[in-house]
């Protein structure tokens, strides 16, 4: 169609749907489509805002590497990752549940561990930390056989891809439940960590005053197949920014319950529900580690 009103635009890009012939495709473009240039006549964007829009959305692409995901970043910093998570976890988003992000830094590849097994793979410093999981059906029966992938960022507050003074793959394992649905590391206590604001994720939070701090947690994702896979973080209840988590990460639900023992050490326990579903692994959002400079 000819355009002839700014109302025109609209109805002129909603006309050209037709030809798009997977539905699920089209029902997602046209609400995309609808959303965005209400949004544009809701805040009146100005042209200027609109090329500073632009190129914020370059940037993300070109902070974009193979040992970081900024558009992943940006997602949690606008409360999208949870937001989906929450959508589509714990009965469709009616129940509390084990799933969360799945954060910008899983990687494949972790090595396999027995239970028990440390993740240390360099020299690490932080406080002594013995870990227990389960996963389970939710009707608490025990899941074995399920594959739990495992990682946290050291002390200093940076994952092994961050980092060329860590080991590749260090505070990072792969481990299996046994018949009683159980898994067991050893690890050093994670510390809450800053996410990196040299790129478009930190001009959002400069932005609105917010800090760009997250909480100690650790990262976990559970495969079974017949079940549906999840992403899991198991946070420190003690962390000043629980309330404030600059991913919107935390829930009530994935708030840990860890023991001090008399030697400094720690211990913790926590179990995981998975429901039937599909078991898929999520795309890595990066590939690689930092190269040292
Ligand atoms: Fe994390």
């Amino acid at each position: 169609m000819i355009i002839e009103t700014q109302e025109d635009v609209t109805r002129a890009v909603l006309a050209e749907m037709h030809r798009t012939p997977e539905p699920r495709t089209k029902e997602i473009l046209a609400a995309l489509v609808t959303h965005l240039h209400a949004f544009v006549r809701e805040t009146r964007l100005t042209e200027r805002e609109f090329q500073a829009a632009i190129a914020l959305l370059n940037a993300i692409g070109q902070k974009t590497t193979a040992s970081h995901n900024e558009a992943m970043l940006v997602a949690g910093a606008l409360g999208v990752s949870n937001l989906v998570c929450l959508l589509n976890n714990g009965a469709l988003g009616t129940r509390p549940t084990q799933a969360n992000n799945l954060g910008p830094f899983y990687r494949e590849g972790a090595p396999h561990c027995e239970s028990g097994a440390s993740l240390l793979r360099s020299p690490t410093p932080g406080a002594p930390l013995e870990f227990r999981g389960w996963v389970r059906d939710a009707a608490g029966n025990p899941i074995a056989d399920a594959e739990v992938d495992v990682w946290h960022s050291s002390t200093v507050g940076l994952y092994e891809n961050q980092d060329p003074s860590q080991a590749d793959m260090n505070l990072r394992g792969r481990f299996v439940t046994g018949k009683d649905g159980e898994f067991s590391f050893r690890s050093v206590k994670p510390a809450g960590y800053p996410v990196p604001t040299d790129g478009p994720a930190g001009a959002l939070l400069r932005a609105q005053q917010r800090h760009n701090m997250r909480p100690a947690h650790l990262h976990f994702l559970v495969y079974k197949p017949g079940f549906k896979t999840i992403a899991s973080q198991v946070y420190d209840p003690e962390d000043p920014h629980l309330d404030t988590d600059s991913q919107f990460g935390v829930t009530r639900a994935l708030i840990g319950n860890y023991g001090k023992c008399g030697d400094g050490s720690y211990a913790l326990e926590f179990t995981f529900v998975v429901e039937p579903g599909e078991a898929r692994r999520p795309m890595a959002p990066i590939t690689g580690k930092a190269a040292a400079s």
